[in-house]
């Protein structure tokens, strides 16, 4: 157990530590442990609780509150995410603090009483321009959606130019310390965790980042990591640069190609696909051996692309690892508004081409083409429907209206 630590005149860090947590949310590695931040806000009419902690650690959470307040002081507990690493301790807290009124996004309505685990608890959904006074204090809301859930929001504390911004700006970082001036370099796991949270959703965290410019801010109090306090421009900065759309090409959209082949047949393919976008003088054509890329290049090159070919035979009724390990590692990025097509050769079955269609499609990628399936050596012929499979592709990524199919 450790002690409340304060973070301005008025508020509190009530957060607990997760030091030996090495996996978080199945996928990501946390060498540094997390944390899981909760604020609490003293006035003399009342008290603000801002968010809880994942329940198996809530013990030390109501013991540190206990250290501040009695129940009957809080007023009103704002929930900027309802996830169970920061609502885990919600039901025990409106058990204890009955006559707290609850303050959420409006998409977080239908999870919260199954979270909270009561039918009487009060609430009042909020968003941007809406306000909460108590004591002299003045909470501003944000709607600050998909950064990471749908429901997730932040909130201003105008008299202490203090950012509630979710898991926004958060790190999986333990360090006793709390403050971004104390702890150790942080600047890995920074980076890290908005690759793996943010970064599907840059165009809302864009969203988000112009509502933050409106706002003079001289702490981020995040869910996770140390509270950062020395130089938030810094971060806020990072998070534009890491989410920017910035047209380094001049408006030429960029298709790449991926493709595994056991027999040069899908590699022909490959070729004849990349000849018929390279056609187009207004697209920028990739093509990639997927043997030999790795992980992180292949994240960059799907992030910049509009339109992703993949090609692939079947291999005992299957589609190969790396064309899996591609498909998975798309999770990472945001879709909307990406095409994607497949092909590839085959010599009974052929089922890697449907899977690996339907997959992107699952995915949200739009899907306007039929994908080519060639039986085995390609002729002369089925090369220039590839061709034309190119061509037209680069056609659609460029905006000709076609019908597609789900
Ligand atoms: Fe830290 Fe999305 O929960």
């Amino acid at each position: 157990m450790s002690e409340a630590i304060k973070v301005s005149k008025d508020l509190y860090y009530i957060g607990v530590s997760d030091p030996d947590i090495r996996v978080f949310d199945i996928i990501m590695k946390t060498a540094n442990g997390t944390t899981y931040n909760s604020y609490l806000l003293k006035t003399p009419d009342g008290v603000m609780i801002f968010d809880t902690v994942k329940k198996e650690f809530q013990d030390d959470f109501f013991s540190k509150l206990e250290s501040l307040c009695s129940y009957d002081e809080i007023k009103y507990i704002i929930m900027h995410h309802l996830e169970p690493d920061h609502s885990g301790a919600l039901a025990e807290l409106t058990k204890r603090a009955p006559d707290a009124k609850i303050f959420i996004s409006p998409m977080a309505q239908p999870m919260l009483k199954s979270i909270a685990q009561s039918d009487t608890m009060e609430f009042e959904t909020v968003w941007t321009n809406k306000e909460l006074k108590l004591g002299g204090k003045t909470l501003k809301f944000l709607s600050t959606p998909n950064l990471h859930w749908p429901e997730t929001m932040s909130s201003y504390l105008l008299e202490d130019k203090i950012l509630f911004s979710g898991d926004v700006f958060g790190s999986h970082y333990y360090d006793a310390r709390v403050f971004d001036d104390l702890v150790g370099d942080f600047d890995y796991a920074f980076k890290y965790y908005y690759d793996h949270i943010m970064r599907p959703f840059k165009s809302d965290v864009v969203k988000a980042l112009s509502l933050y410019k409106t706002l003079d801010i001289d702490t981020i109090c995040n869910l996770h990591g140390p509270i950062i306090r020395n130089n938030p421009n810094k971060y806020i900065q990072l998070y534009k640069k890491w989410s920017s759309t910035e047209d380094r090409l001049h408006g030429k959209k960029i298709i790449s190609i991926f493709y595994v082949t056991s027999y040069k047949n899908t590699k022909d393919m490959a070729h004849s696909i990349y000849d018929g976008l390279e056609a187009d003088e207004n697209l920028i054509a990739n093509i990639y051996d997927l043997t030999a890329l790795d992980e992180q290049n292949m994240l960059s090159i799907l992030e910049e692309s509009t339109g992703i070919l993949i090609g692939a035979p079947t291999i005992n009724g299957d589609v190969p690892k790396p064309v899996w390990d591609l498909l998975s590692c798309m999770m990472l990025l945001e879709k909307k508004g990406k095409f994607g097509g497949c092909f590839g050769s085959y010599g009974w079955s052929g089922e890697a081409v449907d899977m690996m269609n339907s997959r992107l499609k699952a995915l949200k990628f739009r899907v306007p083409l039929n994908p080519k399936k060639i039986k085995l050596i390609p002729t002369k012929e089925e090369l220039y429907e590839c061709y034309n499979f190119g061509v037209e592709f680069g056609e659609i990524v460029n905006g000709k209206m076609v019908e597609m199919t789900l």
